[in-house]
């Protein structure tokens, strides 16, 4: 689980990510959908679920403004993600399984667009952060 060290270095790094918010999100949405297409499915009633389109762009957003408030809820992921638990499980139906693939593509955007701060130490505390996430998330699975 996260250490104290962990949080910490999530949330010092945040601020920077959060000022890149929307460009992190569009561009982790858009690399989960080329790589992995069979996430499509969940967003076929897009008009365009192109890499940069503005559906892609709007969803990278909200994405990114639930990862903020994760932030900061993270003394407590399950209590303050459980209403978006509730949605992706019951309402969006999202195979929990997702959770870990657009993790990655959220590290990989990290690693690219702040090579300098995501240093390995800082990678480790986010993925064990986005691991974190996705368990809260799928809390309303079972
Ligand atoms: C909607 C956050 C992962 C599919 C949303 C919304 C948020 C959000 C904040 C908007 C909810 C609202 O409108 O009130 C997150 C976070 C994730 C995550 C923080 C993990 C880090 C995923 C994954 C998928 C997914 C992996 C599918 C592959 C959807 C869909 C919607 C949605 C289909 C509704 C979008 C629409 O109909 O336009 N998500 N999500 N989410 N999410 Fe997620």
């Amino acid at each position: 689980s996260l250490s104290d060290k962990d949080k910490a270095t999530v949330k010092a790094l945040w601020g920077k990510i959060a000022k890149s918010a929307d460009v992190v999100g569009a561009e982790a949405l858009g690399r989960m959908i080329v790589v992995y297409p069979q996430t499509k499915t969940y967003f076929a009633h897009w008009p365009d679920l192109s890499p940069g389109s503005e559906p892609v762009k709007a969803h990278g957003k909200k994405v990114m403004g639930g990862l903020t408030l994760a932030v900061s809820k993270i003394d407590d992921l399950k209590a303050g993600l459980l209403e978006l638990s509730e949605q992706h499980a019951f309402t969006l139906r999202v195979d929990p399984a997702n959770f870990k693939i657009l993790a990655h593509c959220i590290l990989v955007e990290l690693a690219t667009i702040f090579p300098k701060e995501f240093t390995p130490e800082a990678h480790l505390s986010y993925d064990k952060f986005f691991s974190a996430v996705a368990l809260a998330l799928a809390e309303k699975y079972r």
